[in-house]
């Protein structure tokens, strides 16, 4: 499969979660796990470019596909637009969350690029935060909204990796590297 760009050929058990091969095997340790069971979000990542939790599905099943993680969203060094409304909008506390709000968060504003609050909490309700109330986050994912429509639309924040592009979305300036810690995922 391919993850934040690179290719990766494993041999795994069949019972291997996608969340384990990721930091175990390839050592992707800013995914987090929370809950194991599909409840908390922390777990999230993209594959193919729409937004799932990496603790719901086997390795196996992501054979042949393109993972995004939070380690793929930063561009020479350039946090992701979404990293970067986080950060401005002081969108975490313990950072265990972060990780997967984000890789939701950019899923969410491509579906629906003008989100009101609600639409927000909707889009992030499989996420669950332990310590901000959300408010902040809300903001986060509003402003990164209003800045990606602000652009023109030969540059808007498209948000997913260029490899992982759903039929139909918009141009993305997101391409994998490298993501600094906090923002870029805890481990
Ligand atoms: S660890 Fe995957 S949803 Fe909680
Ligand atoms: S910032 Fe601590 S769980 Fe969300």
């Amino acid at each position: 499969m391919k993850v934040d760009g690179s290719s990766f050929t494993d041999e795994v058990e069949p019972r291997t979660l996608l969340v384990h091969y990721l930091r175990e095997q390839l050592g992707k340790t800013g995914t987090v796990i929370g809950c194991d069971t599909g409840n908390c979000g922390a777990c999230t990542v993209h594959l193919d470019g729409r937004s799932v939790k990496s603790c719901s599905l086997l390795a196996v099943q992501a054979d042949g596909h393109a993972v995004t993680t939070i380690e793929g969203l930063s561009t020479n060094g350039q946090l992701h637009p979404m990293q970067q409304a986080f950060h401005e909008n002081h969108a975490l506390q313990c950072g265990y969350c972060t990780p997967g709000m984000i890789m939701q968060s950019i899923d969410l504003i491509v579906d629906n690029p003008d989100p009101s609050d609600e639409d927000i909490r909707l889009g992030l309700e499989g996420n669950l935060c332990r310590c901000t109330g959300y408010q902040n986050i809300v903001k986060a994912v509003r402003a990164a909204a209003h800045q990606a429509n602000a652009r023109p639309a030969d540059a808007q924040a498209n948000t997913r990796p260029a490899d992982a592009q759903p039929a139909g979305a918009q141009a993305v300036d997101a391409r994998p590297a490298d993501a600094p810690a906090a923002v870029g995922g805890v481990g």
